[in-house]
């Protein structure tokens, strides 16, 4: 079975399940990525993990090297990636501590290195991006998530914001409006930039927190909360992903 790829988002910079083999500084056309590039096995199958935000959560949203991160997972041969990002709930029956499964994305970035195709004397290339991330990805983690009967939401549309501030009560209003049922800061050029380069994406999004303005952050987001709440849930990703390994 080829290579998965896991990344790991904030509270997941570790994931413990996993036998390690190798661990692997890549350099990309593209600079560096996060972080070395942990290499090994869950239950069997071949898994190569990165930190999004670096071992020591030190790199920003906008601040991460997304294409040098892709082409990494890529070039050690992965043909897929899941990857594990905190989002704030905006959707009322959204909950610090649950887990969703986006099925569509709005990106609200600016300024980030958003694809490959660029640069002098490349042709003109896009990519279809009507459905972001890989329906087959996200039949198969669904399947793990009841076959080990852990609750993961089938879908929700993913807004990515800028951050690395959080947002105010005001644009949260704007993103629902929009549609938007979560919201994140790492989500594009993420899943763009998989598809350009053949990766099989899809995320699983962890509620942090209310988003601001709702639940108990209606005069603030209780940033102190959040560290509990990720550890929590990621007992949760870790046995998923555990499952999705097993097949
Ligand atoms: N907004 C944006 N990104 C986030 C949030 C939020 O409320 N929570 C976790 N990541």
């Amino acid at each position: 079975m080829p290579l998965l790829a896991i990344i790991g988002g904030s509270g997941l910079s570790k994931l413990g399940i996993m036998e390690v083999t190798q661990r692997k500084v890549a350099r990309t056309p593209y600079g560096e990525p996060s972080g070395a590039l942990t290499l090994g096995r869950i239950r069997g199958r071949a898994v190569a993990f990165l930190a999004r935000h670096g071992y020591g959560h030190t790199i920003a949203p906008h601040e991460v090297n997304y294409r040098a991160n892709l082409w990494a997972l890529k070039d050690a041969g992965a043909d897929s990636v899941v990857s594990v990002a905190s989002v704030g709930g905006i959707r009322k029956d959204t909950w610090p501590g649950q887990l969703l499964l986006p099925h569509q994305v709005i990106d609200y970035t600016w300024g980030r290195s958003s694809t490959y195709f660029e640069g002098v004397g490349l042709p003109v290339n896009h990519i279809d991006f009507t459905e972001p991330y890989s329906r087959e990805l996200r039949r198969q983690l669904l399947a793990a998530a009841k076959d080990c009967g852990e609750m993961l939401v089938d879908g929700a549309v993913y807004a990515a914001t800028q951050g690395p501030r959080l947002e105010s009560a005001a644009e949260i209003e704007r993103l629902e409006r929009d549609g938007a049922d979560v919201v994140g800061m790492t989500g594009m050029p993420e899943a763009s930039l998989a598809r350009e380069i053949s990766l099989e994406y899809a995320t699983i999004a962890v509620v942090a927190n209310y988003a601001a303005g709702r639940g108990d952050s209606q005069r603030a987001v209780p940033l102190d909360k959040i560290g509990e709440v990720l550890d929590e849930a990621m007992g949760r990703v870790r046995r998923i992903i555990e499952k999705l390994c097993e097949g």
